[in-house]
């Protein structure tokens, strides 16, 4: 398995250009499933996840090519309507198929997902609307059976804005012919782009005067061309890597209003950014880092997946945050290996206790999931000697060539494979 050698006291200097969003493009390529015609995306990260969902469409009946950050999608015989456990275990988000699948075939079977690193993350919500929708789901030797006899459009309210159940509900309703209602859904900008992708298919959705999503279904959609949003996660995140290395770096190709609440707080902190129409620019800076307490929630509050590379600024900090973490139960495993590193954390439930220490030093340590990973390349970075990083698939999941990019900034990363390579 790959490792990180990183070489700390780098100060990152340049310009790093942002790819398009992971969190976007799953989706996205899922919706495929609702048309045969072709489907073209553009900006498609070349990542692990991204991989594994064309796999997975493949596996459905699919055809895809991809080339140059463009993918192509197009019908490949009949099409299938049920995925092995094989490839669902890989990547939560291959339960997103289960709306399109529901859509074309008014059945399907997917295995349950279960939980992960983050802790249990049911599909609970999911469900729910399938069955509003008009399915009954069982569960069958760890499989999701959804059934229909006829799906019908309806008035949906999500316990929690969910972004992976708002984005399954939307891709099924409009293969519904009518008209659904999704209340107290998630308003993150990947939602805004898989729902642009549904309307240029034929279907119909805004938002209405009460906030509430409404899709006008069709019963037949139509092929699209589309290039993704930027990440605003790996935007973030190469924003809050300049500012821990006190760096000079212009992060390009984003959109800055993704990432509001976290140049504030940036800001707070008192790290020097220039904010245009696409580019963030984060500028040096000697004063003391100050401490910004954080907490997180849907957007457009602070992005969960911001909240490790987020700590990892605030170990440097001159005083004492918090992080409170509230979407997910169990997403501090970065702060025992920053610890490692020589940072001050103690955590608390969904609390985590930083006091800001002067530095750190080069540790072996191991990423347990693709956020906290990218914690603990901007901690090496920023610590003295060399901090080695195991389990980097975990950073290849979300960050399309972390050190090709990081380097070109000057950082000095290198990927290893014991089993492989000599060192
Ligand atoms: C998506 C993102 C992930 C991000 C998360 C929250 C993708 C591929 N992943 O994940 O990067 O961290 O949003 O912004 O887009 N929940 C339930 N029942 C459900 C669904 C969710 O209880 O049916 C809970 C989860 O366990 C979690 C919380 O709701 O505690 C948020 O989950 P959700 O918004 O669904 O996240 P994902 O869509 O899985």
């Amino acid at each position: 398995m790959d490792r990180f050698l990183v070489e700390g006291g780098k100060q990152l200097n340049g310009t790093v250009k942002i790819s398009g969003s992971k969190n976007a493009c799953l989706p996205i390529l899922v919706a495929s499933l609702l048309t045969d015609e072709p489907f073209i995306l553009h900006r498609v990260p070349n990542l692990r996840d991204v991989r594994t969902t064309l796999k997975i469409l493949t596996a459905l009946g699919k055809k895809t090519q991809y080339e140059n950050g463009t993918v192509t999608i197009t019908a490949d015989g009949e099409l299938k309507n049920s995925l092995p456990y094989e490839l669902v275990k890989q990547m939560r988000a291959s339960f997103w198929v289960a709306g399109p699948l529901l859509a074309r075939f008014k059945s399907a079977e997917i295995p349950l997902p279960g939980g992960c690193a983050l802790g249990a993350r049911p599909v609970d919500i999911h469900l729910k609307g399938f069955e509003k929708l008009g399915a009954t789901c069982a569960t069958e030797r760890g499989n999701v059976i959804l059934s229909a006899q006829e799906l019908k459009p309806a008035k949906i309210t999500l316990r929690f804005p969910s972004v992976g159940a708002t984005q399954n509900l939307m891709m099924c309703a409009s293969l519904i012919e009518g008209e659904t209602v999704l209340e107290n859904i998630a308003k993150e900008p990947e939602i805004e782009d898989v729902a642009e992708v549904l309307r240029k298919m034929g279907a119909e959705l805004f938002t209405d005067e009460k906030g509430r999503l409404v899709i006008r279904g069709r019963n037949k959609l139509n092929g699209v061309e589309h290039a993704v949003v930027a990440d605003r996660i790996e935007t973030g995140s190469y924003i809050l890597a300049a500012a821990a290395t006190r760096g000079d770096v212009r992060v390009e190709d984003c959109v800055p209003e993704h990432n509001s609440i976290l140049l504030e707080y940036m800001q707070e902190a008192g790290v020097p950014m220039e904010i245009g129409e696409n580019y963030v620019h984060v500028k040096p800076y000697q004063a003391p880092l100050k401490p910004v307490r954080i907490k997180t929630a849907p957007y457009p509050g602070f992005a969960t997946d911001l909240q490790a590379p987020w700590m990892a600024l605030m170990i440097l900090a001159q005083g004492a945050s918090e992080v409170d973490e509230v979407i997910f139960e169990n997403r501090f495993m970065h702060a025992p290996e920053l610890v490692r590193m020589g940072a001050d954390i103690v955590t608390e439930k969904s609390v985590a206790r930083i006091n800001g220490v002067k530095e750190l030093s080069g540790a072996h340590v191991m990423a347990s999931d693709l956020r906290g990973g990218f914690a603990l390349l901007m901690a090496g970075l920023c610590a003295k000697g060399i901090t080695e990083i195991e389990r980097v698939y975990h950073i290849d999941r979300g960050y399309e060539d972390p050190e090709g990019k990081l380097n070109a900034l000057g950082a000095k990363v290198t990927r290893y494979n014991p089993d492989k390579d000599d060192f």
